[in-house]
């Protein structure tokens, strides 16, 4: 090959290899490093230097063809289409290019479209105005401090304003016990990376969040899938699984679970613990969004009850924060902490001090809770406008349990129908929902989808609720009917 091309292709991921290769080469057609109608890399070279069939290239360059970013002339090889539509910036031609950027987390969504598959914040949410007073405290403070690397494990202070919050849900650890990591991912990443060797077996709880099923994966584990159920795991299999396996950790979400918005009873929080103690496995506890119970409870984290140090809780602000400023925390068991601070220590070095240093002023001048409960009034109001509408306009054979907190909701077609079926329609109506095979480690499309209400402001969620409600009823064949009624869910203390 004259060009020197940069494609990496990853068979450990779901994603097939010619798509992966296919969606590489376009982007390299619209980024111009191929122009047009130069020859794209003969068949057999380019699969010789990939290490791949001639078979997968084939069909990379067909697909190519078929959007019409190619053509091929008898004979002489495969080229770059001549018209300039494909100088404009990547956008996913149709649904199934669609779901795969959405494997990869990487949703596009037209200006128009309103999207029900991001649970991220909307940004006229961000206090912007308070944490700009905050650095600007701390800039004049710490001066060139602030800048430079941090403690592997974080900053002190902060790290003393974490375990006084933590009070609030009744953990009780010390400031030896945490560890700051720039997000809840790589806190994920960071346990994968010190725990999991090649073929090590995982549990996770079945459909779950992709983007540990991911940094699991990219670890080599083995994933073995537990089912959810409304009141958390599945414990019967759970029990029958450690029989067969012997798991480095069981990955779960206690209170609103992603992507069914289920929590675990609390005798559940408490079988869970007492299997772990007895299997000699920990348990990797994703709290996310523990704080946005919208029934006056309180859903006390896993971690509140962990007598004997089983629990490694990560703790993700993104939802109810800023997810651009990368900044969580995890509490480990001491048995851990080492492992844990060597793995933090070759992934970034450290996180931000500015923002570590920022973010403590919030946390020690109780700014934290009153943005905290802003937060929980803006999307409770959501969650509510979301619920009622659902209630309005979805067929009634369509399944669902209302969560009562956390941003999202999960829902069940009747037998036989596909959920990838579903996203395609809605997305062809300008809604975008997520489809549950994504939430499967194999991407099973077992009729189920998610739709969250954390980035979509409330006028807009009635139109958007009631757009999918019409696809449902054409899809499902039925008429208008009033949607079943079930039990709002009560979180357990
Ligand atoms: C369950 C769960 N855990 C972790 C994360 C990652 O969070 P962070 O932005 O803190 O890395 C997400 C993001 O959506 C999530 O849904």
């Amino acid at each position: 090959m004259d060009k020197k091309l940069s494609i990496y292709l990853d068979d450990s991921i779901d994603t097939p290899l010619y798509i992966q290769l296919f969606l590489q080469l376009k982007n390299l057609i619209v980024e111009g490093v191929f122009r047009p109608n130069e020859k794209l890399p003969p068949i057999r070279k380019l699969a010789q230097q990939l290490r791949v069939n001639t078979i997968t290239v084939v069909n990379a360059y067909k697909r190519l063809e078929s959007e019409g970013l190619a053509y091929s002339i008898v004979g002489s090889g495969t080229y770059v289409a001549s018209s300039t539509r494909h100088e404009q910036p990547l956008q996913p031609r149709d649904e199934t290019e669609h779901l795969r950027m959405m494997e990869k987390g990487q949703i596009q969504v037209k200006e128009d479209t309103i999207n029900f598959a991001s649970t991220t914040p909307t940004p006229d949410l961000f206090p912007v105005d308070s944490f700009k007073a905050l650095i600007n405290r701390v800039l004049d403070r710490d001066k060139g401090e602030a800048f430079g690397y941090q403690q592997v494990q974080g900053y002190q202070p902060l790290r003393q304003s974490i375990c006084d919050y933590l009070k609030n849900f009744s953990i009780d650890v010390l400031v030896d016990d945490i560890q700051v990591i720039s997000g809840a991912q790589q806190g994920i990443d960071i346990v994968s990376k010190a725990l999991i060797e090649y073929g090590d077996c995982v549990f996770v709880e079945s459909p779950t969040y992709r983007g540990a099923l991911e940094a699991f994966k990219s670890r080599g584990a083995k994933i073995v899938e537990i089912p959810m159920q409304e009141d958390g795991i599945d414990i019967e299999t759970l029990k029958r699984s450690l029989a067969t396996y012997n798991p480095k950790f069981i990955y779960i979400m206690p209170n609103f679970q992603n992507p069914t918005g289920y929590s675990y009873s609390h005798e559940k929080k408490l079988e869970i613990l007492k299997i772990a103690r007895e299997h000699n496995t920990f348990i990797v506890e994703d709290d996310f969004l523990s704080e946005l119970s919208f029934t006056g409870g309180h859903s006390l984290p896993l971690k509140s009850l962990d007598r004997r140090q089983v629990v490694i809780y990560i703790k993700s602000f993104s939802k109810i924060f800023m997810p651009g400023l990368r900044l969580g925390f995890m509490a480990v068991p001491e048995s851990l902490r080492g492992r844990v601070l060597a793995a933090k220590h070759t992934s970034d070095i450290s996180t931000s001090g500015l923002i570590q240093r920022t973010f403590d002023l919030y946390l020690r001048e109780n700014i934290w809770m009153e943005h905290i409960n802003y937060m929980k009034d803006k999307y409770k109001k959501r969650y509510e406008i979301f619920l009622e509408a659902v209630r309005k306009s979805f067929p009634k054979s369509v399944r669902y349990k209302a969560p009562g907190g956390g941003l999202h909701m999960w829902f069940e077609l009747p037998p036989g129908y596909s959920d990838q079926e579903l996203y395609a329609r809605c997305l062809k109506r300008g809604v975008l929902i997520t489809p549950g095979s994504l939430f499967y480690s194999e991407g099973a499309d077992t009729g189920h989808f998610r739709m969250s209400f954390a980035a979509v402001h409330s006028e807009k969620i009635e139109t958007g609720v009631k757009i999918v409600g019409e696809v449902l009823h054409e899809y499902l064949g039925e008429s208008t009917a009033p949607a079943i009624q079930i039990q709002e869910y009560s979180p357990f203390l």
